[in-house]
């Protein structure tokens, strides 16, 4: 295999490398990485980070040794010119290095093994302090519906928490649920992985010290549109978070302006999915509509949230998200302006 042919082979999965070491690198620029598991800003995060970077340190040191020591065999005991060509002398049996290498590979496990359990134990045994906020998130096919029990609010793949203050400490702690198949709700810079399994209520925790908006997403593949289960979690000073937990719990505005779009949305199957508090629409297959214009995304992150994308989305669910569920309800063209004059009222 001359030079060429090795660069060749290898030059892709080298540039990868580069990307992510690249990638890594450029952590410092908070815009890049609002998804970085590198970049903890929460407390169920950096026990996690503080226990993935001791065992990276721990098996780079044991890599770096083993690799070293082939190296240098490899080098120091080659085929010399004078050699004769019979076998070097055979060790069998060293007691100090059997000892050797049974005792320390036993001494790293141990100490791998009480650092996780000890990790595992702050972040699944955190007790819960009377300041926290209640959410119960449900992953649906593909969206996630987002309660706040005691506040009476019910919204959809934004999440809204208030910042905490080490004083008057004010964490997340959410009961997770699917409405269908296997999801995992993940938020890179501020908890592990969690996954939401039908028929079962998982629990999850998460208190963020910094203001700012937060991605992630689901990290179960769920189906079709599993790429598009996108997550935002938007951490609040304490008066903002107040001040949007007011707003949600504000009954829907009910503009007369619009009473066309309006009486369209209440007499198609719109409302068997969705809700609407104060009018017929009960339904709990889709997101609540209340106050849908206060998101910034639509259709689970894949689209803003503006007039022409809500147009294009209720027209044709599927071209906008193949597989989605929302079927087309096939409005005439002036049903479906009044339509969308109605919900961009929903603020
Ligand atoms: Cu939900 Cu993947």
């Amino acid at each position: 295999m001359d030079a060429g042919h090795v660069m060749r082979r290898f030059a892709p999965a080298a540039t990868a490398w580069l990307a992510l070491a690249a990638g890594v690198a450029a952590a410092g620029d908070d815009t890049t990485r609002t998804s970085s598991i590198f970049a903890p800003i929460s407390t169920p995060a950096d026990a996690s980070y503080t226990a993935a970077m001791l065992v990276l340190l721990i098996t780079a040191g044991i890599a770096i040794a083993v690799n070293g020591l082939l190296a240098y065999a490899i080098v120091a005991f080659r085929e010399q010119p004078d050699d004769d060509g019979s076998e070097p002398a055979q060790v069998y049996g060293s007691e100090q290095i059997e000892l050797a290498w049974t005792v320390i590979p036993i001494l790293v496990v141990v100490v791998l093994c009480l650092v996780t359990a000890r990790t595992v134990y702050d972040v699944q045994g955190a007790q819960k302090p009377p300041g926290a906020i209640d959410v119960t998130v449900v992953g649906h096919q593909w969206w996630w519906e987002i309660r706040y029990p005691a506040l009476g609010i019910v919204t959809a793949n934004e999440l809204h928490v208030p910042v905490s203050d080490p004083a008057a400490r004010s964490p997340t702690f959410m009961e997770l649920e699917s409405a269908d198949v296997a999801h995992s709700f993940w938020l890179p810079r501020l908890a592990g992985k969690t996954d939401l399994i039908p028929n079962r209520r998982n629990h999850m925790w998460i208190e963020p010290r910094e203001p700012g908006l937060y991605l992630g997403q689901c990290a179960e593949y769920c189906g079709t549109q599993h790429a598009h289960m996108l997550l935002r979690v938007y951490v609040h000073p304490r008066a903002e978070f107040d001040r949007w937990v007011a707003a949600q719990r504000e009954a829907a505005v009910a503009d007369p302006a619009v009473a066309a779009g309006r009486h369209v949305f209440e007499t198609t199957a719109c409302i068997n999915c969705h809700t609407v508090r104060g009018t017929v629409a009960t339904g709990r297959f889709g997101p609540d509509l209340t106050h849908m214009m206060s998101r910034d995304t639509l259709v689970a992150g894949a689209a803003r949230m503006d007039p022409d994308a809500l147009h294009a989305w209720i027209a044709d669910p599927d071209h906008v998200k193949p597989g989605a569920l929302m079927p087309a309800m096939n409005l005439d063209p002036t049903q479906l302006d009044q339509l969308v004059s109605y919900l961009v009222t929903l603020r």
